[in-house]
């Protein structure tokens, strides 16, 4: 049911920012420039003339809603966990239709079709801007723009280049990646008695969670783990297919590996195929820690086929909401709302958890 109205959601938010693409926005007259002054002071003043005009467009644009109204681009559907957190967004606004009004993109994988989304969210005038940034690079840009039409903007689940500075965006509400990095370290120093070699399955090359996650888990091997290697790490892009695809190659070229750090479930779940297909047994042979935790990774803890996953909850929508309400409103928010997370080994998983989860 609940996927059924984020279903519906989905396509009548879609149809509604497809009809927003073309759209002109409705003020606007400039004010007519002193053509008959001296050249630059005519520039000057129209110039001015054009702020205050595009000034005027934003506030316009921004009144006689008293809704909530969100843009939120989303990267796609890369894995199980993405899903989860786009059925709680539309499903939360779905729910709240008298207070929120949200128009939701797909960018399919792609940054520009998250920067055109962007875009058309600014055009709209909408409240509050929302998006996880594919990749950490290549934003100033855009986010310039939403600055420049006074439109908040908050990041979710994944972050951008410290380098473009943080006054480029007003929150961030998401995991501590570098935290989920060294606790899967941690997990495997204990799973391999401190000694073996490990392969790494990448996320999205670029994207905040992967660089993060890579630099949490490399930097606490290699400062507290003297005799554990990691023999290879390559991107499977976060998603199943890839995660499958890798670790085949991995056991082609590896005769010997003890472990996989996977920096999603997704990706694990893959390399638990892969690992099958070779004939080893996934858990025992070889070791697996992911992180997301979704359900399926805990059904295969369950069954003895993963070690351990490193949580990173997509059930963000009531404080994304909440926060663009007080954004809305001009108060002001934490840079960073960091999210709660826990770590999963196999001592903490029963049926009773796995039942219980919620993604
Ligand atoms: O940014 C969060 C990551 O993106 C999740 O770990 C992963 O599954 C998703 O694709």
């Amino acid at each position: 049911m609940k996927k059924a109205i984020a279903l519906l959601m989905g396509l009548t938010m879609a149809a509604s920012l497809t009809a927003c693409g073309g759209s002109q926005s409705t003020t606007a007259t400039a004010a007519p420039a002193a053509q008959t002054e001296k050249a630059a002071e005519g520039d000057t003043e129209a110039a001015k003339a054009e702020e205050q005009t595009e000034a005027a467009k934003t506030e316009e644009k921004k009144s006689g809603n008293d809704k909530l109204v969100v843009g939120f681009a989303q990267i796609g559907q890369e894995s199980g966990w993405r899903d989860a957190e786009t059925n709680d967004v539309q499903w939360y606004a779905a729910r709240n239709t008298d207070t929120i009004e949200l128009t939701f993109a797909d960018a399919q994988q792609k940054q520009e079709n998250q920067i055109k989304a962007i875009r058309n969210f600014i055009e709209m005038g909408v409240d509050v801007i929302v998006f996880p940034p594919v990749v950490e690079t290549g934003w100033e840009a855009v986010l310039t723009e939403c600055q420049e039409a006074d439109i908040p903007v908050i990041l979710v689940d994944r972050g951008i280049d410290a380098s473009a500075g943080d006054d480029l965006y007003t929150t961030m509400i998401a995991s501590d990646h570098v935290w989920a990095g060294e606790q899967a370290a941690i997990v495997m120093n204990d799973l391999l008695e401190g000694n073996g070699k490990v392969v790494e399955l990448e996320g999205t090359v670029g994207a905040s969670a992967a660089v993060q996650r890579k630099k949490g888990f490399d930097e606490y091997i290699a400062a507290n783990c003297p005799d554990i290697e990691i023999v290879d790490s390559q991107t499977g892009d976060f998603t199943r297919a890839m995660g499958k695809e890798v670790m085949e190659s991995f056991l082609k070229t590896y005769s010997d590996i003890d472990a996989v750090f996977c920096h999603n479930d997704d990706m694990a779940l893959g390399a638990i195929e892969a690992i099958k297909e070779a004939g080893k047994k996934p858990g025992q042979d070889i070791k697996i820690i992911g992180v997301d935790g979704v359900k399926g990774a805990f059904e295969a803890i369950l069954a003895g086929e993963m070690n351990c996953t490193v949580e990173c909850t997509p059930i963000l929508a009531e404080q994304i909401f909440d926060t663009a309400a007080k954004l809305k409103n001009g108060e002001t928010v934490d840079k960073w709302i960091m999210s709660a997370d826990g770590v999963y080994t196999e001592d903490k998983v029963t049926q009773e958890v796995v039942d219980g989860r919620q993604y």
